[in-house]
């Protein structure tokens, strides 16, 4: 049992916990991520790690309730226990394993998109733990669903806000801020790192490619059981057949069939509807 020890509201429907995982926390890296399960009935629900504290040995996630499970995850409060809390899962992001020499060479912008902003966080700061600064876009529908935007400007080089309503920042798409940034402003980066919603991450992979920017994106499929035997997690990347819990989750956002994962996102719609109408009844 994994103890829930600080809860806290980041945005309508989106909640920040620290779970008692030392385990976790020991080996947490930047790009991996956690299956939960609230208890004995509950689906297991993929959430990137968003921050670690190996002293404390707690473990933060950031949980938007969507569904019936995660409706129920935030539902539980402070001292109340998670069933199952199982990770670190999948591989660290590359730079992590690279020589740090050469990744100081490179401009890196790191796009986060809705409640993407949780798992960019530990990879802002690692770079700033690193002595790197690298540019940030946060971007969300509304000014009141932008997240984390204080921790991250704490670990970035620059950070910049764009909201799809105008209501907060830069008015429009993050790839209208990317393209400002880019074409406009005529700043140059070797790579991008995209999380957040599919449909975001396929536009702004489209528009890197174009501007010639190579690309990472955090792919978060729908997963079973974690550990590359249950296939769920399958997605395309280059015309091969990949499972995002253990070969990613992150790939190579210009070879990634985004068409066919979001098809594959949706695939339980109706069954999640369902289940979530029960739940609230
Ligand atoms: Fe089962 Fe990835 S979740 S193979």
């Amino acid at each position: 049992m994994y103890k829930i020890v600080e809860k806290r509201k980041l945005a309508p429907d989106i909640y920040s916990m620290d779970v008692l995982a030392p385990r976790v926390a020991e080996s947490a890296k930047p790009g991996q991520f956690v299956i939960v399960i609230a208890d004995e009935v509950g689906e297991r629900i993929p959430l990137t790690i968003c921050d670690y504290d190996k002293e404390k040995g707690t473990v933060n996630i950031v949980i938007q309730a969507v569904g019936c499970s995660t409706r129920k995850m935030v539902s539980f409060n402070e001292g109340d226990y998670f069933k199952a809390f199982v990770g670190p899962l999948g591989n660290p992001s590359d730079y992590v394993n690279e020589d740090i020499e050469e990744v100081k060479k490179r401009k890196y912008l790191f796009v986060a998109g809705g409640v993407g902003a949780a798992p960019v966080y530990p990879q802002v700061r690692w770079f700033h733990e690193h002595g790197i600064d690298v540019d940030v876009i946060v971007g969300a529908k509304t000014k009141d669903l932008i997240i984390l935007e204080d921790k991250i400007k704490d670990v970035a080089g620059n950070l910049y806000v764009a909201t799809d309503d105008g209501s907060y920042g830069f008015n429009g798409m993050v790839t209208g801020l990317i393209e400002e940034l880019v074409v406009n402003q005529g700043k140059k980066y070797d790579y991008c790192i995209a999380i957040g919603p599919m449909i975001m991450m396929k536009f702004v992979s489209l528009l890197t490619e174009k501007l010639g920017i190579k690309t990472i994106v955090s792919i978060n499929p729908i997963m079973v059981d974690g550990t590359g035997m249950c296939g769920a997690c399958r997605v395309t990347v280059g015309n091969e057949t990949k499972f995002a819990c253990v070969d990613g989750p992150e790939f190579d956002g210009h070879l990634v069939d985004f068409d066919e994962a979001l098809k594959r996102q949706t695939q339980y719609k109706d069954e999640e509807l369902k289940k979530l109408k029960e739940y609230e009844e």
